[in-house]
Parts: C-alpha cells; sequence; structure tokens
C-alpha cells in the first residue's frame, strides 16, 4: 500500500514538473500558400555525393542502377517528394565548365575539383544526368551557374542548351547529343556565395555582375520567365542583401538567397555522434537562429518590397560538424543523429511559419555530404533521422499556412534558454489539418495543448520520430534504429488537442473531419 501511495505521489511531481506548451491555431485565417520549394535538396560536386554515392555509372555490376544513378536513391527519392534539386554546387558550381559534361562520356575532359580535396573528376554526370535525374525523381532542378570563374557567354550558353526549342547552335547540339525536347529549366542560381568562393566580391559588384548576366539570361518570348535567383549572403550579413535590393532592378529578380549553417565554430566543428550536452546546445543555438537571419532579411527586403515579390531562398542550410574520423577532410562526410532530426525539425517550423517570404530552400547536402537524409557504403543505402524529418514534414507542401500563438517552455542549459518546443501547422486541400512539433529539450518531455477555436475534426493521428538517445542514428548494419512510429497518445475533447512531447522528438498530427 505504501509502495503504491509512493508511486502515486512520484507520478504527480513528475507531471507538475513537464511545462505546458499553449498553442493556438487560427485556423480560420490560413491564407498563405506554403511553397513546396522550402523542401528543397542540395547535390554538389562533392566528396561521395556525386561520383560513389547518387551516381555510380553504368553498367555498374553491383549496384542496380538507371542510366547510372542508383535505383534505391531514386525511390528514395522519389518517396521524399523532392521538389527541386540545386546543382553543381555550391562553391563548385563557380568552377564548372558546363560542356565539358556533355556528349560521348568517353571524349569529356577529366577535370580537378579544387574546393573539395583536389581529386579528379572524369565530367561523366553531367547537365543531361542531371536534369534527366530530376525527371526521374519528379523534382524541379535549379541549376546554379558559373559567375565567379565563367563568362556570360558560357552561362546564356547554357540557358540555351536546356531551355532553347529548336534551331539556335546551342539547342541543335543539345539534340544531337540525345534530347530531342528542352527540359524548360526555370530555377538558375547568378553564382554561388559571390562575397566568398563565389569571388570574394562587393556587394556593389556583384549586384552590377548580376545585372549583366541578367540582362542575357533571358526566355525567348522576351517576357523572361526564367526565375533567376541572386547569391545571397550569409548568416546576419543584412548589407548584402540591403544592396543587392537597392541596385538590382527588381524586374530582374526573382530572388534572393541566403545561407546559414550550424556550427559550434569554423575552427573546431566537434563531432556529429558522441557530442556532449554543450555541443548540443550550441548547435540547437545556432540552428535558432535562422529565426533570426529570417526575421531581419525579410524586414531589409520588405522595404524594398512591401509586396513581397522577390522572395528569400535559404539555399543552403544544416549542420556541419568535423568529418567521420579516417575520411577525407575535404569530403565532408558525417554521420546523422537524432540532433540533426533536432535541426531539421525546428528550420523548417521557421521556414512554414515565414512562408509569406521564405518560398525556396535547400538541405546541405542530400547524399553523403553534411547534413544528408541518404548514406551509401558500396552497395548498401540507409535513409538518416533527418530523411525522416523532412518526410514526415512533406504534408506542408503547397498546403495553407495556419497563424498560431505559441507559449514554450525553454530548453535550459548552464544559464541559457532556448524555446524548447517549435511548431507549425497547414491546411492541406481536403481540409485535414497537419500540425508539426518538434522538441528539442535534451533532458524533459513537455506536455502540449492544442487549442483548435473552435473547429471540429473528428480523427487525429499521428506519427513520431524519437529515439532512447540524443546521439542515435542508423548505420550500415542497423539501417532502421531510428524511425518513425505511429503515435496515439493524443487526447481531442471541446476543441482542444492534448498531448505528451518526448525529450528530443519530432511528431506530425494530422486532424480529419
Ligand atoms: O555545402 C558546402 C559548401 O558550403 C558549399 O559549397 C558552399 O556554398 C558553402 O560554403
Amino acid at each position: 500500500m505504501k509502495k503504491i501511495i509512493l508511486l502515486i505521489c512520484m507520478g504527480a511531481i513528475f507531471s507538475s514538473t513537464l511545462a505546458q506548451t499553449k498553442i493556438t491555431l487560427n485556423t480560420d485565417l490560413a491564407k498563405t500558400t506554403i511553397n513546396k520549394h522550402i523542401y528543397g535538396h542540395f547535390a554538389e560536386h562533392l566528396g561521395k555525393c556525386i561520383y560513389g554515392g547518387i551516381y555510380v555509372g553504368e553498367g555498374n555490376p553491383k549496384i542496380p542502377n538507371t542510366a547510372g544513378v542508383r535505383n534505391d536513391i531514386i525511390q528514395a527519392l522519389r518517396d521524399l517528394k523532392v521538389p527541386n534539386l540545386r546543382w553543381p554546387g555550391g562553391c563548385f558550381a563557380d568552377t564548372y565548365q558546363w560542356k565539358d559534361g556533355i556528349g560521348p562520356k568517353a571524349n569529356r575532359p577529366k577535370m580537378v575539383n579544387v574546393w573539395w580535396g583536389g581529386v579528379t573528376e572524369d565530367n561523366s554526370f553531367g547537365t543531361h544526368d542531371f536534369l534527366d535525374l530530376c525527371e526521374r525523381i519528379g523534382a524541379e532542378p535549379y541549376l546554379a551557374g558559373n559567375v565567379g570563374s565563367g563568362s556570360v557567354k558560357d552561362l546564356t550558353d547554357w540557358v540555351t542548351y536546356v531551355n532553347h526549342p529548336g534551331g539556335s547552335p546551342m539547342s541543335e547540339l543539345r539534340k544531337q547529343n540525345g534530347r530531342e525536347k528542352p527540359w524548360s529549366v526555370k530555377m538558375w542560381g547568378v553564382g554561388n556565395e559571390a562575397w566568398g568562393c563565389g569571388g570574394n566580391m562587393t556587394a556593389e559588384y556583384y549586384a552590377n555582375i548580376y545585372r549583366q548576366y541578367a540582362t542575357f539570361m533571358t526566355d525567348w518570348d522576351n517576357t523572361s520567365k526564367l526565375y533567376r535567383i541572386a547569391s545571397g549572403a550569409s548568416d546576419g550579413d543584412y548589407v548584402w542583401t540591403e544592396t543587392l535590393m537597392k541596385n538590382i532592378p527588381h524586374k530582374m529578380l526573382a530572388g534572393v538567397a541566403l545561407h546559414h549553417y550550424s556550427v559550434l565554430s569554423w575552427t573546431e566543428k566537434g563531432p556529429s555522434v558522441g557530442f556532449s550536452e554543450a555541443h548540443y546546445f550550441k548547435t540547437m543555438s545556432e540552428a535558432y537562429l535562422m529565426e533570426e537571419f529570417v526575421k531581419g532579411h525579410s524586414t531589409i527586403m520588405d522595404k524594398y518590397d512591401p509586396e513581397k515579390r522577390i522572395a528569400l531562398i535559404v539555399d543552403e542550410w544544416g549542420g556541419w560538424y568535423n568529418v567521420e574520423p579516417g575520411t577525407n577532410p575535404g569530403f565532408l562526410y558525417q554521420q546523422n543523429t537524432m540532433r540533426d532530426a533536432m535541426i531539421a525539425g525546428m528550420t523548417l517550423n521557421i521556414f512554414n511559419n515565414h512562408a509569406d517570404r521564405v518560398r525556396g530552400a535547400n538541405l546541405a547536402q542530400i547524399v553523403n555530404v553534411l547534413q544528408s537524409v541518404i548514406l551509401t557504403n558500396e552497395e548498401k543505402m540507409l535513409l538518416t533521422p533527418t530523411y525522416h524529418v523532412m518526410k514526415m514534414y512533406n504534408v506542408h507542401q503547397e498546403a495553407k499556412l495556419v497563424p498560431l500563438n505559441i507559449e514554450s517552455p525553454t530548453y535550459e542549459f548552464q544559464g541559457k534558454s532556448l524555446p524548447a518546443v517549435s511548431v507549425s501547422a497547414s491546411k492541406d486541400a481536403s481540409g485535414a489539418l497537419n500540425i508539426s512539433l518538434t522538441n528539442i529539450d535534451y533532458r524533459k518531455p513537455h506536455q502540449v495543448s492544442i487549442n483548435l477555436r473552435g473547429e471540429e475534426f473528428s480523427k487525429i493521428s499521428g506519427r513520431i520520430l524519437a529515439s532512447a538517445t540524443i546521439s542515435d542514428h542508423n548505420t550500415f548494419d542497423q539501417p532502421n534504429k531510428v524511425n518513425v512510429k505511429d503515435f496515439a497518445d493524443t487526447k481531442l475533447e471541446k476543441g482542444v488537442v492534448t498531448l505528451t512531447l518526448p525529450a528530443y522528438s519530432v511528431l506530425v498530427l494530422k486532424l480529419a473531419k
């Protein structure tokens, strides 16, 4: 008897220590569409992203492939609903000579990848290979043009090669190389990180260069339907964004980019597995800065573009750690744990909630590099915790953002604190409400109540990504250690959903009528 009373008391103490997260969803005010391109990915010629990752070569006897691209990757990316794929870089883009990557593969010149490991590449994965891959996985291509070491003519030739219907030297060359119909590529990056690896330019200089390139990168009916994206700021470099917004005619500009990585410090990035709570807290603080940067850059853009015609495209984001021991430092190969799932869940909530201005983003990078969704080792392949989060969240693509209020408890560490719970919600075309919640707290579960403000739903279901330790990850021997499970511990009563969100977990709820 005594034992039972003690247990009841302990239960009461435990539940009273669970702080309340109070969320109110204004489902009646949902009007902004969450652009599917927020869920974009990025494939650079870097380490084993393309060669030895996505592309294993035609006729590879060990790994089943289609035109040299792994079939298991094609399937996984189709399932993920990748809306766009950015290629070929990154820093690599400003060294890439696209003409060396077309025509018979045996005749293609070799090149040295000066940015990433100094390895020699044979150009066997080129424009046709990439654009055909995009068609196979149902993604829109996002080509990053070489501005840093290329020429206006090279880039406009590339536009013509992939987009011109016929009768021009470039479209005829494309046809000779086996592709009759143009691919009609809309999304074009005009250089990458022009302030750094893309040419160490000043913002003023780049704005002028952008104007010059953009002038010649047009469609054939002179309406310029190309979606041209300017190389954007790093982190909180607001002067960069302001200079572009001021100096580039807006009719030439569809998007301005932003890059932000969650890194401990550029000199010591810490391990990707087996990190301390101090490492974890710092990574979460860095990831949370995305909120500040998105708001800061948006405020400047609002000043010059109050109608929000120009998009903020966060075309590189994710966690960046030390490379896995024993791997090439230039290949940026790192493991992907529940910590990365937290970065993904929190960041995607930020993007969704700022969907009026953030209309594109690209996780860095898709396979075997940085915060990958897929890792490969010879014929083996695994899906990372980040893959699962990106897939759970894809219900928000093209759905209507539900404005909300949240009062979150804090995750505290050594006198510092961060909001523990983040959330975003949307209504899809069928009227279903999808709510994504991330609890980054290293130690505590949190009670959550979600007030639906009178809108009635009769069905509720959930899927959760949670695991025993924050360092948990999938390995080639245990590829399903971290995986999504059904979550039924919810109560829907009188228009309020209540649940307990485990420590470091990501949950997506679906409510239907
Ligand atoms: O994603 C890795 C590198 O990070 C990219 O090549 C570059 O744009 C950024 O600095």
